[in-house]
């Protein structure tokens, strides 16, 4: 089955052609980070006019590089929700009439199952399978759906969610803990800007952190004690926004090391954070694997903290092994597409 899809809940405008929900013919980004660079963060009207500009040439090259027609196409998938609402609606309305004009079926897919499916996606152009994890070992993975083993715990961390999902089965998903503020992500990009990093700050934390001493500041870890699988990124902010007040009082600017201490000390706070309540929902419902996913999944850190961690256990790791998968793409809402029809229950998130 070939499936057309498409996401724009950000700022990133994204299609994409599957074939049986997993192998990736083709998956293209047009990413705005340059635009939103500028302003330090996404202007939704600006992101949704620059959708508008892009979808149609997008569409057209998904389907050019995968080799196929409108007339190929079964299904065509598209983010309904969570993002910006006039964002969602470029791709929407795009879909619909794509839909309508060449009668195919439509599947409105939640960005957040998008994410969790991002684990599903293999590259044709690759030349072997992608590995997995597995007690320090890596295994090569299968391509039928007998590769998966339920229970499934997965983190799943952007700019805009933090949650931690349990899957039963591939009907039965559920959200079993999230942010009661901000998102790890969130969380990133306002640090990288207190620090006097670029936007987004994800990625410009991971490469400063690197030169940084992770032990420099000892900043707190909310919520780490607490028995359910919530987080709180808000006074993890505060604590670094004070620091640096207290760093800069007897000077303008932070120097480059202390702007790496911080995005060091910072960035392995947020992995502990993650990883110790990942690690207590994987035990709880004895989870077979654990799965990381989402634009945070990118980072270095936190994939080798979970690795660490997971050392001397069985649990089978994943993280998406192209960096694409973890941030916003529409492959991983075509992955979802296919299991949607299936999904029942908690399924809106
Ligand atoms: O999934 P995504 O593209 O969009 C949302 O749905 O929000 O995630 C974007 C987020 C941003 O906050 C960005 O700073 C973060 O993912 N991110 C990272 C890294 N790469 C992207 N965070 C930490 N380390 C990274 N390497
Ligand atoms: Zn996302």
């Amino acid at each position: 089955m070939l499936i057309l899809a498409i996401e724009t809940s950000c700022d990133e405008t994204c299609a994409a052609v599957l074939q049986d929900g997993r192998m990736v013919l083709s998956n293209i980004i047009s990413s705005q980070i340059g635009l939103h660079r500028k302003t330090g963060g996404v202007i939704p009207e600006v992101a949704a006019r620059e959708h508008l500009k892009n979808i149609i040439p997008v569409v057209d090259k998904a389907l050019a590089e995968a080799k196929v027609t409108m007339n190929d196409i079964e299904v065509i998938a598209v983010t309904e929700k969570p993002g910006l609402i006039g964002c969602l609606l470029v791709g929407l309305n795009t879909a619909q009439a794509l839909a309508w004009v060449y009668g195919k079926k439509l599947i409105m897919v939640n960005h957040i199952y998008g994410h969790v499916f991002a684990n599903w996606l293999v590259e044709k152009k690759e030349k072997s399978l992608p590995s997995t994890t597995i007690g320090g070992k890596k295994k090569n993975i299968k391509l039928d759906m007998d590769d998966f083993e339920f229970p499934i715990v997965v983190l799943s961390v952007s700019g805009g969610h933090n949650d931690i999902i349990l899957m039963k089965n591939y009907q039965n998903i559920e959200i079993i803990g999230k942010t009661l503020d901000d998102a790890a992500g969130e969380a990133f990009d306002k640090v990288a800007r207190m620090i006097g990093l670029d936007y987004p700050g994800g990625p410009s934390i991971q490469k400063v952190a690197g030169k940084g001493n992770k032990y420099a500041f000892d900043f707190p870890k909310s919520m780490s004690k607490s028995k359910d699988f919530n987080f709180s990124f808000s006074g993890l902010k505060t604590s670094v926004l004070y620091k640096i007040k207290d760093l800069t009082a007897h000077s303008s600017q932070l120097t480059a090391q202390l702007q790496a201490d911080l995005a060091a000390s910072f960035q392995e706070t947020v992995c502990d954070i993650l990883i110790t309540k990942l690690l207590k929902a994987a035990e709880k419902y004895r989870a077979k694997e654990i799965h990381l996913t989402g634009g945070v999944s990118a980072n270095l850190r936190l994939r080798k903290f979970l690795l660490e961690r997971t050392k001397n256990k069985n649990f089978k790791i994943r993280y998406p092994h192209n960096i694409t998968f973890c941030t916003d793409n529409a492959a991983m809402i075509g992955a979802a597409g296919k299991f949607y029809d299936h999904f029942e229950g908690s399924s809106d998130f």
